[in-house]
Parts: structure tokens; C-alpha cells; sequence
């Protein structure tokens, strides 16, 4: 049998935690280590889009077209430093778009599966909602990571975030699990930061990453030059976080 690709979707209700950053930069981790990664873009801002130097006001189609009229999804792909399925504006036409539908839930899992063989990850940008398209990605996936911003950290959207994959579980795809949650733009010379972790790792116990990624100018730097820090500051301490985060996850995927 063909080996298929691990989707992993990176979800939190919240803006602002590092959705974005983290799903570029560990696909690029990934892809340094010699993976086929795709990354897609689930939210109509088009931020990842946009990190890797791609103006979605440009796209002919996107993920729009992929979820809606289903067209194949390797017609929005767009091949960077990994693959990259596009978003634009009028993503935020989906959810409405699809209400409708029959399957409407399943409509991202149906379109990767020509594609499964294609790549070893798929890493799914989600928007700052725990709406339809998110849910479309959380059925579509294998493994949720969450990254948590430690300055303003919110248990009640974490409880909330839970609920929701417990519903996908009862109802759309019962193999879904947490594979970890992941401490962002940690500021470690607070206290504050590190009580944060402190209740994280007493919340959720081992299903916090070991790996902290630390606040630093280069995650604002790099996507402005249509780059991940990986490529942008590969000696960096941002690079090397990302990295150590990627052998977590591939040293997990071994054990589980
Ligand atoms: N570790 C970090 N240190 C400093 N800034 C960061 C870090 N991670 C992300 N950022 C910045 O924080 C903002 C929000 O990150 P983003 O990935 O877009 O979050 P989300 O997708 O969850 O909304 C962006 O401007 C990004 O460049
Ligand atoms: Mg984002």
C-alpha cells in the first residue's frame, strides 16, 4: 500500500497565537528534512498565502473553487519553498457557499484524497473561528496542534477548542486527536510566561511540546520577504526552535 500523508491542522479560536507562523515554519522544518509537504490556507486573510510571497488578489482559483465547485486542489497549488494551496478574500464566501451542501463538513477531506500519496505532510492553516472551515480542516486531519499565546493565555477557548473536536469525534472523524499543544511568542524573562506554562503543563499534562517557541522580530521579518525563518535566518534561534518542534512531532509519529 502506498504510504499516505499525515494532515495535521493547526487550530485556536484565538488571532494572534501563531497559527500562521507555526504551519509555515514547521512545513519548512519538515521539508528541510527531506519530507513533501503542502501547506493550505483555510483563512480568507490569506496570511500564508501571503508569507510565502504570493498576492492572493493575483489567483485565478483558490481554495474557494476547491471547496465549493470542487476543482482539484492541485490547481491552486502554488510550489515555494513547500507546496502551497492559496486563499483568498473570497474564502469568506465558503461557509455560506457550502451551508447548503450535502457533506458540506467533508469537503476538504474529499479533495485530498487524490493527493494523500502525493506528500508526506499536509499542514492546514485555519482561520481565528471555530466555524465551518475549521471544521473542515479538523475532519480532514489526523493530528491538531495548538498553539498557545503564553502572555494572554485563554483555558476557556482551550476548553472550548476541546469541545469541539469531541463533537468532530462523536460525529465526523473519530480518529482526530491533540497531538500537542504548542507555548508561542514566549517571553521568557517574565514570570508571567512562565506561570502560563505552568498551567498548561497542569491542564494538559505531556500534550504540551516540549519545545518553546520564543518572541523574536524575525516571525515579523521573514513573511515580508515571502519567507520562512528557516530560509530567512536559517542560524537563527527562531530557525532552530521550528526545527526542534519538527523532531518532536516526527519522534511521536514513530511511538504512536
Ligand atoms: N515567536 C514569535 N515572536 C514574535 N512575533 C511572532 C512570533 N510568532 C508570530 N509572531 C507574529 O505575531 C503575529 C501573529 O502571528 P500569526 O502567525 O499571524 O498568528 P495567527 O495565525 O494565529 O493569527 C504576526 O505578526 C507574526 O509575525
Ligand atoms: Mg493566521
Amino acid at each position: 500500500m502506498e504510504p499516505k500523508a499525515k494532515v495535521i491542522a493547526f487550530a485556536n479560536q484565538k488571532g494572534g497565537v501563531a497559527k500562521t507562523t507555526t504551519t509555515l515554519n514547521l512545513a519548512a522544518a519538515f521539508a528541510e528534512k527531506g519530507s513533501r509537504v503542502l501547506c493550505v490556507d483555510m483563512d480568507p486573510q490569506g496570511n500564508l498565502t501571503m508569507s510565502q510571497g504570493i498576492d492572493p488578489d493575483s489567483l485565478d482559483l483558490s481554495m474557494y473553487d476547491v471547496l465549493v465547485h470542487h476543482v482539484d486542489i492541485r490547481q491552486v497549488v502554488k510550489k515555494r519553498e513547500i507546496d502551497i494551496a492559496c486563499a483568498s478574500i473570497d474564502l469568506a464566501g465558503a461557509e455560506i457557499a457550502m451551508s447548503t451542501q450535502i457533506g458540506r463538513e467533508r469537503s476538504l477531506q474529499k479533495a485530498f484524497q487524490p493527493i494523500l500519496g502525493e506528500y508526506d505532510f499536509i499542514c492546514i492553516d485555519t482561520p481565528p473561528s471555530l466555524g465551518l472551515l475549521t471544521i473542515n480542516a479538523l475532519t480532514a486531519a489526523d493530528k491538531v496542534i495548538v498553539p498557545v499565546q503564553c502572555e494572554y493565555l485563554s483555558m476557556r477557548g482551550l476548553i472550548q477548542l476541546q469541545n469541539t473536536l469531541e463533537m468532530i469525534r462523536e460525529n465526523l472523524n473519530p480518529e482526530v486527536q491533540i497531538e500537542g499543544i504548542l507555548p508561542t511568542l514566549v517571553d521568557s524573562r517574565t514570570l508571567h510566561a512562565k506561570e502560563a506554562i505552568e498551567i498548561l503543563e497542569e491542564n494538559f499534562g505531556d500534550r504540551v511540546f516540549a519545545s518553546r517557541i520564543r518572541k523574536t522580530i524575525r516571525f515579523a521579518e521573514a513573511p515580508v520577504k515571502g519567507m520562512s525563518v528557516l530560509k530567512y535566518d536559517p542560524d537563527g534561534v527562531a530557525a532552530e526552535s521550528y526545527r526542534q518542534l519538527a523532531k518532536e512531532v516526527l519522534a511521536h509519529g514513530q511511538e504512536r
